[in-house]
């Protein structure tokens, strides 16, 4: 029977390691991360995402092992690299992760005698394949890849808080190396795997460029529609989602990712935008449209620190409540949260926070500890506020009505995600992408 290897516990390589575990593979999960090992072995995911829990323990009452020793991939088969590629502070790729676990990939597959395929599922920079990971392969392991191993760039598109359903059920999947006997076993693994899935065949320079378009596309979908949502705030009573909703209506266009907001935050696409246009520019491509694209997303925290000065005046120990942290809703990840970036803001002009999030309250806890106030429930965190800001579209956001906000000092609300849209509030209403009738 195939053995699998899934080194790197995050997000998608513990979804991975749950999924194919659960339908019975035989999973090795490795991390170096002693602690998180113990913790997942004990049936714990080390963040919040929806069903990964229930999943992980079918998992573990079948095959799976979980390790922090490396040498567990001596007898795999498959061996997907799943370790996080996180950004430099000039906005370049780090891939000092990734060149540390596939060196010590490399020395174990000195032992390996099944002739594995390595599948590269971490975001990488075009050309790093062949630069980079393969050389590093194949020094430490004395083989050549394409003859002693197979090495296929395999980009991820799984969405946090979706994680379990997208990686059963990816939209595609891409396959990027040369076009050897692995490639056909691996065209085969995944056909199986995912029968009704299209698998695009490329090399691997076109598949690392994929998962950069992908993304790229994402945060530009996001930008337009923020920067129309800016639009229709000069436009009394214009309402930014029903225009998204009628060019969601033409196919051409699609109608995901057109909801406007407060910008794109998380682990990935703003990252991935830094690493692609700084690529861009070492390249020799002045990247025009993805450097407005950035700039729309910092504009729009801009746009809600200056809403709240212009109606509260100079902040200094003016009580601001922030209704979630979390990136997006169905997650406790603050990972380059646009909320976590507007609290340090307030914070530096002296305003007195208190936060609300479902999830993320330890997260956020350990970036500012006892600088900000935790409300224990909405009520409390609106409690003598003279602002609330809310952030995360969390559900039970929606159920927020003037009952609660009878508790504020000051009834000044900012709608980032025009969730109280509609209602009859008696408040200082304002909303990301509607024109304020006058
Ligand atoms: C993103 C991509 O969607 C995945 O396909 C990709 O695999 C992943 O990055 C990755 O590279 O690992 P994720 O970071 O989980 O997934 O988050 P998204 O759901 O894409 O949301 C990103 C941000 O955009 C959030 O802050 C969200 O609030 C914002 N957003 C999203 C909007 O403001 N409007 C929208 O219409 C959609």
């Amino acid at each position: 029977m195939m053995k699998i290897g899934i080194v790197g516990l995050g997000f998608v390589g513990l979804s991975l390691t749950s999924v194919l575990s659960a339908k019975g593979y035989d999973v090795v999960g490795i991390d170096v991360d002693k602690e998180k090992c113990e913790k997942i072995l004990n049936g714990v995911t080390p963040f919040y995402e929806p069903g990964l829990e229930k999943i992980l323990k079918n998992g573990l009452k079948k095959k799976l092992r979980i390790s922090n020793n490396f040498s567990s991939i001596k007898n795999c088969n498959l061996i997907f690299v799943t370790v996080g590629t996180p950004q430099n502070v000039n906005g370049t790729i780090d891939l000092s992760i990734i060149k540390k676990a596939i060196s010590t990939i490399g020395k174990n597959l000195q032992k390996n005698k099944n002739n594995p395929i390595i599948l590269i599922k971490s975001t990488v920079v075009p050309g790093t394949m062949k630069k980079v990971i393969r050389p590093i392969l194949e020094n430490n392991s004395k083989k050549k890849a394409g003859k002693d191993f197979g090495l296929i760039s395999n980009p991820e598109f799984l969405q946090e808080s979706n994680a379990v359903n997208d990686t059963k059920f990816p939209h595609a999947v891409v396959l990027g190396g040369f076009q050897t006997k692995f490639m056909t076993k691996a065209k085969k693994i995944f056909e199986k795997l995912h029968p009704n899935t299209p698998i695009v065949v490329t090399n691997h320079q076109t598949a690392e460029m994929i998962k950069y378009a992908n993304n790229s596309f994402l945060a530009t979908k996001i930008s337009f529609i923020n920067q129309l949502s800016s639009i229709c705030q000069k436009i009394p009573g214009a309402n930014v989602d029903d225009i998204a909703k009628t060019m969601g209506l033409d196919p051409r266009i699609g109608k995901l990712f057109l909801n406007a907001g407060p910008g794109y935050g998380g682990s990935c696409l703003p990252k991935d935008m830094k690493a692609l246009i700084s690529f861009a520019n070492s390249s020799g491509v002045r990247p025009t449209l993805l450097d407005a694209v950035e700039n729309i997303n910092t504009k729009q925290l801009d746009q809600i620190i200056s809403i709240t000065k212009q109606r509260l005046g100079d902040l200094t120990s003016k009580r601001i409540t922030v209704l979630g942290t979390a990136f997006k809703p169905d997650t406790d990840d603050i990972r380059d949260s646009i909320a976590i970036k507007l609290i340090k803001k307030l914070l530096k002009r002296k305003a007195k926070i208190t936060i609300h999030d479902p999830k993320a309250i330890k997260n956020t806890k350990d970036v500012f500890g006892d600088k900000i106030r935790y409300g224990k429930s909405i009520n409390d965190a609106l409690e003598k506020s003279h602002c609330v800001i809310i952030m995360t579209q969390w559900k039970q956001y929606e159920k927020i009505n003037n009952k609660e906000f009878n508790h504020m000092t000051k009834k000044l609300v900012i709608d980032c995600r025009r969730m109280l849209l509609g209602k009859r509030l008696d408040v200082d209403y304002f909303a990301i992408g509607l024109g304020k009738e006058k």
